[in-house]
C-alpha cells in the first residue's frame, strides 16, 4: 500500500469511533503524534515564542493573562505547551484531518481553555471572527460540529512551521493581522536560510500548493520576512536564527540516496506587533 493509502485509510478509519469523514487530505496527524523528534520540535518551538516574547520585553504575569490564536496547530503538539501558560488558546488549521487527531489527542473537556476551528486565514477573516460566524470544529463524536470563535481579537497570535506550507501568504497574513487586537503580537517560527547555507529550493505538488507534506516553499532569510511583516503594517519587527539543525522529514518522503545527508537549517523566529491607531 502506498504511504499516500495508507494515510487515507487511517483517516477514513480513526480508531477512536465509527464515523466515516468525507473530506480528506495528506496530512497524516498520526504520524506527527508518534514521532519524537517532532515532539522534541514542538517543546523548541515553544521554548522559541516564550523568548520571543519576553525578549520583547513581557513579563510572564502579563502574558500568562493572554488569549492566543494559534496557526496551523496540526495535531496539537505545540497546542499541549500552550494550554498551562496562556489564559485561552484557540487553535486554527486548515485540515479535517489534523484536526481529527488533535480533537483526540487534547480532548476539549478536558481542556477548558481550548477551542478549535476549521479555517483558512484571508482578508475576511476578522469579520467571521468579530461576527461571531459558526466555524467548524469537529470532534470525534460530531465531524460536522460548528462553533464561533470565543473572541474577536488575540493578544498574541503564534505561526510554527506552518509557512512555507502557505498557498496564499499575503492573504494569510492580512487574516492573521486582522485577528490581532492593537499592540498584539504576531510570531512565526519558520525555516531559515543563512548565506551559503541549504535554500531548500520551492517544492510543490502537482497542482502547484505547497499544502501538503514534503511540499514547501523555499526557506526564508530573516529580511525577508522582516520585510513580510512590515509590508502588513507591523512594528518592532524583530527576527532570530538559530544555528542549523536537521531538517524534519516525513515518513513520506523518499529515503535518502546512498551518500545523501539531511539538510541542515536554523529556525528563524521573527516577531512584529500590530501598532495601535
Ligand atoms: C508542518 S505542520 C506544523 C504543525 C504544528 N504547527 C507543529 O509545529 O507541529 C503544518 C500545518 O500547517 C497547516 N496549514 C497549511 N496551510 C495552512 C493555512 N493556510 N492556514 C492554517 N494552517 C495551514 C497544515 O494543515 C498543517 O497542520
Amino acid at each position: 500500500m502506498c504511504q499516500k493509502h495508507q494515510e487515507q485509510s487511517s483517516i477514513t478509519q480513526p480508531p477512536q469511533h465509527g464515523h466515516q469523514h468525507e473530506e480528506l487530505d495528506q496530512w497524516a496527524g498520526k504520524e506527527y503524534l508518534a514521532n519524537p523528534e517532532i515532539l522534541k520540535l514542538a517543546q523548541m518551538s515553544y521554548d522559541f515564542i516564550i523568548q520571543s516574547i519576553t525578549f520583547a520585553g513581557t513579563d510572564e504575569e502579563v502574558y500568562r493573562k493572554w488569549d492566543i490564536l494559534e496557526i496551523g496547530c496540526g495535531p496539537g503538539v505545540v497546542t499541549k505547551h500552550l494550554l498551562p501558560t496562556f489564559h485561552t488558546v484557540h487553535s486554527i488549521d486548515t485540515s479535517p484531518s489534523m484536526l481529527t487527531y488533535l480533537t483526540t489527542y487534547l480532548p476539549p473537556n478536558t481542556y477548558p481553555n481550548f477551542s478549535y476551528s476549521l479555517h483558512t486565514l484571508s482578508p475576511d477573516s476578522g469579520r467571521l471572527f468579530a461576527e461571531r460566524v459558526p466555524l467548524k470544529s469537529p470532534t470525534a463524536e460530531d465531524p460536522n460540529r460548528q462553533l464561533p470563535s470565543p473572541r474577536a481579537r488575540f493578544d498574541l497570535a503564534v505561526v510554527n512551521w506552518v509557512l512555507h506550507h502557505v498557498d496564499g501568504v499575503q492573504s494569510f497574513m492580512a487574516g492573521a493581522v486582522g485577528l490581532l487586537k492593537e499592540g498584539g503580537w504576531l510570531v512565526i517560527t519558520e525555516m531559515g536560510r543563512r548565506e551559503g547555507g541549504h535554500a531548500i529550493d520551492d517544492k510543490s505538488n502537482e497542482q502547484g500548493s505547497f499544502n501538503a507534506p514534503d511540499h514547501y516553499r523555499a526557506a526564508y532569510t530573516p529580511q525577508q520576512l522582516v520585510d513580510l511583516f512590515e509590508s502588513h503594517g507591523l512594528i518592532d519587527v524583530h527576527a532570530d536564527m538559530t544555528q542549523d539543525f536537521p531538517v524534519f522529514r516525513p515518513a513520506s518522503a523518499l529515503p535518502l540516496k546512498e551518500g545523501e545527508e539531511r539538510k541542515m537549517i536554523p529556525a528563524l523566529i521573527v516577531r512584529g506587533k500590530k501598532g495601535i491607531k
